[in-house]
């Protein structure tokens, strides 16, 4: 059966995709949500078998972990312990970023089912800033847990048609809330006491950058080695974010000598010819995140639908410029890394 869009344009539109959401949560089914990040994959996260589904839809292995949702901040007692050693940073945080894209890594209580945290002994928390979302969750009065609505190892959806192309047929509700507003999955982050102040270990980048961080902190990055993959960030792993086309991350214009006969599209940063990317090739197409202006949060809300467009086209290699490595540019950068599987 293909899977229906309510829309949410109307009030009246989104009360009944709300209850309706809300209705197929609690009979224990999945649904696709609107987030202000990318959409996810909703299900009861006290529900094994309803979680069980999101695995299935997605085609996601089990030693991939979701991220639970909570109506509020109030919440984060049903499903985490909060060692006291980090209590007052985690307060700091919660009560500056939340609701919004920032997830915490926590001590996990018994309630949370294995398979939400792929047996780990912690869980990823947060509450989610979107107007659907919070009152879908709210609504229903309990944590949900929702990956990314993709098929796993695919292109996250920042919208409601993404989300068909990727599960149509294999859930029965799409809720339609429009573009999301970053664009860039939640920056994943934990927690752990230190003096004189605590620190912070990015295990995701995303919109809550390493910047907006450091007022909270002794801020690091988790580094890419294959250990760290395993225990700290389990889901994040290279394959992640990849389009079926092959794709290249060029350092600079040089790098790149375009083969007879091949054929490449470009994803431009800024699509400035003084750049010297847009002369490198007879482009196929070339689509740019941020036209014009060179904004990082503009390039981050059509970074995945750009990815997705140029997956489309059948060429041979997709060749992504550079962009800085700051704010939201650090996010990008590690998905293009990933896609490219350049290390
Ligand atoms: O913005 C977001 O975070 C979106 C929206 C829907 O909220 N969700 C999302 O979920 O990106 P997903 O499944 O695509 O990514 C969840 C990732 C896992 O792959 C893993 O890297 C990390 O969260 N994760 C989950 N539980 C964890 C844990 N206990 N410890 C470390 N990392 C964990
Ligand atoms: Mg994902």
């Amino acid at each position: 059966m293909p899977t229906p869009i309510l829309p949410t344009d109307l009030p009246p539109l989104m009360h009944q995709a709300v209850e309706e959401a809300v209705r197929l949560l609690r009979a224990g089914e999945v649904v696709a949500l609107p987030t202000e990040t990318v959409y996810g994959l909703a299900a009861d996260a006290l529900n094994p078998a309803a979680v069980a589904k999101i695995f299935e839809a997605k085609e996601r292995p089990t030693f991939d972990p979701l991220i639970v949702h909570l109506p509020d901040k109030k919440h984060l007692d049903t499903v985490a312990e909060v060692p006291e050693d980090i209590q007052k940073t985690l307060n700091k945080l919660t009560e500056r970023f939340w609701p919004g894209p920032l997830t915490i890594v926590l001590p996990k209580k018994a309630c949370v089912p294995d398979l939400v945290t792929a047996g780990l002994p912690t869980v990823a928390v947060r509450v989610s800033n979107h107007g659907i979302f919070k009152r879908v969750v709210q609504e229903l009065g309990k944590p949900i847990a929702a990956p990314s609505a993709n098929r796993f190892g695919s292109i996250s959806p920042t919208s409601a048609n993404a989300v068909l192309a990727e599960l149509d047929g294999r859930i029965p509700l799409i809720v339609d809330g429009g573009a999301c507003l970053h664009g860039l999955e939640s920056t994943i982050i934990k927690i752990e006491p230190g003096t004189p102040k605590a620190l912070i270990t990015i295990l995701r980048p995303g919109p809550i950058t390493l910047e907006d961080l450091k007022l909270y902190g002794k801020v690091q990055r988790v580094t890419r080695t294959v250990v760290d993959e395993a225990t700290e960030a389990p889901g994040q792993l290279a394959s992640h974010y990849a389009p079926r086309t092959p794709l290249r991350l060029l350092s600079r214009p040089s790098d790149f000598i375009p083969e007879v006969g091949k054929r490449y599209a470009l994803m431009s940063y800024r699509g400035e010819e003084k750049d010297g990317y847009l002369d490198l090739a007879e482009w196929e197409q070339v689509m740019v995140l941020s036209p014009g202006n060179g904004k990082l949060p503009e390039a981050a809300v059509r970074f995945f639908y750009v990815l997705r467009e140029l997956d489309k086209l059948g060429v041979d290699e997709i060749v992504a410029e550079p962009m800085h490595e700051h704010g939201m540019g650090a996010a990008m950068m590690d998905k293009l890394r990933r896609a490219s599987k350049k290390w």
